[in-house]
């Protein structure tokens, strides 16, 4: 049959399912059901329902074997709800206390509900139009919160991981061309980049090594600096760092300072360093995305004192302020800088049709194709207002303080720091026993059991090579009496332990 033939008579097969003016009902009939799940899953009594691992492998196959098998909406319904809903981890549970995964705020998701259906990829100005405004909008606002200039400018990223990635990748390649004339993303690697180094306190996030790794500078490019009993990191030992690093014949070329460690909130003394980085001549980069939202916030504004020295931060709205994950960005103090990371290509965004008026995003990001994740921002800005959330954040970093009071002199506890921001580092010391290595087997036990039962989702972390549990508090609804109820289970858990053992 002629290809033109076989268009003219094809069938109707499944185009109920595509998205436009003829499935508006379907759609509407759809959400709606779809909306009657989602709040089912609210209900349940526990953040986990402690299914094993097996059991679940053992469910239903995701796919059918049959493709030709197709389920209607309330059988695919009820399968992801056996499947998934009735087994995921809730994070807005009171009992949820353990990852930096917030309760997310209803005009969010409108912003993304709207978001998938529209799908807008903020690449071009020719897909994006008004969601590129949005978006400038939403991060020249928060650009002017931690008070960069007009210069700045920022861009959207699936997370904290992706922004530190941009941020290293700009101080090397900044470094590079100003003091070597080298043109990394065009040449790629020069032998004096092997030489670079990359300070951070011993506290930071994982993936400033991780992205070290991956801008092939490797794990020994990064020198971790120690931190004082606060677990910030001592700008003195810094000094010494570089300077050390320059007698080796190395070249300090960045520092990162953490704004809200990602175990004990604690935030790198922003003044100091900044001098310090000036002094050297280096970027200095903010990572703040756990606490850099506490700008929003009275309690944190010390803190945040330096910021607007940095030459770059991190911010995740997908940690602290509410927002479904992914929501992130990354802030570059001139924005000329972005020149290291765009791309130009002749289908898409060539240089020659530049246009200020009408901007590519994607010469900012280093995606391509990208979700409208400001949108769901923008809603919450609007809806819920900065006054809302700085009270929510307030709320949650008092609860931590208030928790480290209520059990700090509990024989049963040992703290590992006092709360800066909404963790709390602890560990339960059972009595009578002086191995170490039996205190870090009672606190995973501790973990493990309250996981498995779905009682509790306490974190584990290690300090000085021990076992240590930690609580994230995000959820501003939480009270101290349901974290004391978690507190009581871990006491009768370690008893148990202890018992049984
Ligand atoms: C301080 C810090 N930086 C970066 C990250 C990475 O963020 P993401 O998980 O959004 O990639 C985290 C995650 O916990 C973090 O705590």
């Amino acid at each position: 049959m002629l290809i033109e033939t076989k268009l003219k008579q094809r069938p109707d097969i499944g185009t109920a399912h595509l998205f436009d003016v003829n499935s508006k009902k379907t759609y509407a009939a759809y959400v709606q059901k779809t909306t009657a799940y989602i709040t089912n899953f609210l209900d349940q009594d526990h953040f986990y329902s402690g299914i094993e691992p097996k059991a679940l492998r053992a469910k239903k196959t995701l796919l059918s074997a049959n493709p030709e098998e197709t389920l209607t909406i309330d059988e695919a319904l009820q399968e992801i709800k056996e499947l998934y809903l009735d087994h995921t981890i809730s994070f807005q549970h009171p009992t949820y206390v353990a990852h930096l995964n917030c309760p997310v705020v209803l005009p969010a998701l409108l912003g993304d509900l709207i978001a998938s259906a529209v799908n807008t990829a903020v690449e071009t100005w020719d897909q994006s139009t008004a969601a590129t405004l949005i978006e400038e909008e939403v991060i020249r606002w928060i650009s002017d919160l931690f008070h960069f200039p007009a210069s700045s400018d920022g861009v959207f990223t699936s997370g904290g991981t992706q922004s530190n990635f941009m941020a290293l990748l700009m101080a090397r390649d900044h470094y590079a061309y100003t003091h070597y004339g080298l043109n990394i993303k065009q040449h790629g690697w020069s032998d004096v980049v092997s030489k670079f180094r990359i300070f951070c306190s011993e506290k930071a996030h994982f993936s400033i090594k991780k992205n070290a790794a991956l801008l092939g500078m490797g794990y020994d490019a990064v020198i971790p600096i120690t931190t004082d009993t606060h677990m910030k990191m001592d700008p003195h030992a810094l000094a010494l760092s570089i300077e050390r690093e320059k007698q080796k014949g190395n070249i300090p070329i960045a520092v990162v300072a953490t704004i809200g460690t990602t175990d004990f909130g604690s935030f790198d003394p922003l003044e100091p360093i900044a001098t310090i980085a000036k002094e050297s001549k280096i970027w200095l980069h903010a990572d703040g995305a756990y606490g850099g939202c506490y700008v929003l916030t009275e309690t944190h504004t010390k803190q945040l004192k330096g910021i607007e020295h940095a030459d770059s931060i991190t911010i995740d709205f997908h940690k602290t302020l509410f927002q479904p994950v992914c929501s992130s960005a990354f802030i570059a103090k001139e924005k000329e800088n972005f020149k290291y990371i765009s791309h130009y290509a002749d289908y898409l965004n060539p240089l020659e049709s530049r246009n200020e008026e009408q901007p590519n995003l994607i010469e900012k990001s280093i995606q391509t194709t990208r979700r409208f994740d400001a949108l769901k921002l923008w809603f919450t800005l609007k809806m819920t207002g900065v006054k809302t959330i700085a009270y929510f954040l307030e709320t949650v970093h008092h609860l931590a303080v208030a928790l480290y009071h209520s059990i700090k002199d509990d024989p049963c506890f040992e703290m590992a720091h006092q709360p800066e921001l909404s963790t709390l580092v602890f560990r339960y010391k059972a009595m009578g026993i002086t191995a170490n290595s039996m205190h870090d087997t009672i606190n995973m036990y501790i973990k493990n059991t309250l996981f498995k039962s779905g009682q509790a989702s306490v974190a584990s972390t290690k300090l000085d090579g021990s076992v240590y549990l930690k609580f994230t508090l995000l959820n501003p609804k939480t009270t101290l009496d349901d974290l004391m109820h978690i507190i009581g289970m871990m006491k009768q858990k370690g008893q148990e332990y202890s018992t049984n053992n």
